[in-house]
């Protein structure tokens, strides 16, 4: 919790199914049953078995007792096995030197280099303002360098037009109600192709087959409107993928949305990753996704690269996290407190722990 607050209340179906302070909350496990998310040490807190009681504090990290707790805690990430690191395939996209500004004089994008190799999944993340936006424009063609190349397959993509690029590349944008301009689901998706004067039957098989991988095959003939928020990502995201791209864009994809169709939506995203090899490359703001489910991220701060590592390194650099105004994640606190020496460590055991868990 960012700041203390007397009570909270849990609202579900318009009845409120519990009022009480954090500390009393916390000890239960009702946000989890209620798809809501815990603050990550509270879960690595019950993941390792500790009881913990009203009585500790739980609601402050900072002042919380956690005497009780700690070996526990320690011997629990200690028994985790941490899988070893995938092997490094080729790189897919490059930037080198990208330089860019709206108007003279005030660069926006400053010497961005960095590359992303083949099935990745990884995460751009930074302030408001800091150009994440503006990169992506660059990568889709919308907007033209200053200086400095972006390669794709060892390849100057200069020459290439939005629509080109738009095959190998496609791009999510944040707002999906600007990606949408047909009624109907069968024809938002075949959008791209028609445009691309594909044969009528070609399409019809890729658009079936899209929205099955999608699971949005049984509403093919439904209008747009009448689908929730999340069954339009996935509309978004399947007129995209309809053209068959090697890489996707996501421009903040969970934003707004709450822990259950936030895990839909990503749980999607790493299906296409792992199933269908497709690289992911995700703008977001939310930290607890980026170290969840990216392994490596590019940190940008007012048009700089300020880091690119491995998300649980830099979600335990405190320097990092400051200087780009990121949060620290709670596990580099927990650790700290209860005498584990190498937080990033303890942060990576506890995302594999999860994420063995969601697989069973
Ligand atoms: N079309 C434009 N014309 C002029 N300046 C722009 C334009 N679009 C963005 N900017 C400026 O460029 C800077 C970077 O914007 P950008 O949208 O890339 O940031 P961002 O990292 O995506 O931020 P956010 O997290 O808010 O989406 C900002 O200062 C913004 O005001
Ligand atoms: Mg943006």
């Amino acid at each position: 919790m960012y700041k203390d607050v007397d009570r909270i209340i849990v609202v579900e179906n318009g009845r409120i199914v519990s009022d009480c302070p954090p500390n009393q909350l916390l000890c239960t496990n009702l946000l989890t049953q209620k798809g809501i998310r815990e603050p990550l040490y509270i879960a690595a807190l019950k993941y390792a078995g500790c009881q913990i009681s009203e009585k500790d504090n739980p609601q402050n990290l900072e002042t919380m007792n956690l005497e009780g707790y700690k070996e526990q805690v320690k011997n629990w990430s200690a028994a985790i096995s941490v899988p070893a690191a995938k092997p490094v395939s080729e790189t897919v996209l490059e930037a080198r030197n990208l330089c860019f500004s709206y108007e003279r004089g005030k660069p926006i994008v400053k010497d961005i280099s960095f590359s992303i190799t083949q099935g990745e999944m990884i995460s751009i993340v930074g302030t408001n303002g800091a150009g994440k936006s503006t990169l992506a424009s660059l990568i889709c063609g919308f907007i033209k360098p200053d200086s400095g190349t972006i390669l794709l397959d060892g390849k100057d993509i200069a020459p290439l037009s939005i629509k080109q690029r738009g095959e190998k590349i496609g791009f999510v944008m944040q707002n999906q109600n600007q990606m949408i301009s047909k009624s109907v689901i069968f024809d938002e998706v075949a959008l791209g192709l028609t445009a691309r004067k594909v044969p009528q039957d070609e399409i019809k098989q890729k658009v079936c087959d899209t929205l099955k991988i999608c699971g949005m095959y049984p509403y093919r003939n439904w209008p747009v409107s009448a689908i929730s928020f999340g069954q339009k990502k996935r509309i978004t995201i399947a007129s995209i993928l309809v053209m068959n791209p090697r890489i996707l864009i996501l421009d903040e994809p969970t934003a707004g949305q709450d822990y259950a169709h936030y895990t839909e939506i990503m749980d999607f995203l790493k299906k296409l990753n792992e199933d269908f090899g497709i690289t992911i490359i995700m703008i977001t703001h939310d930290m607890h996704l980026m170290l969840e489910y990216t392994d490596r991220a590019i940190v940008i701060s007012d048009g700089r690269i300020l880091a690119d590592d491995k998300t649980s390194r830099i979600l335990t650099n405190k320097t990092l996290t400051e200087l780009a105004s990121l949060k620290e994640t709670s596990l580099y606190t927990l650790a700290l407190k209860c005498g584990i020496s190498n937080p990033a460590d303890f942060a990576d055991r506890f995302i594999h722990y999860e994420r063995s868990r969601k697989a069973e």
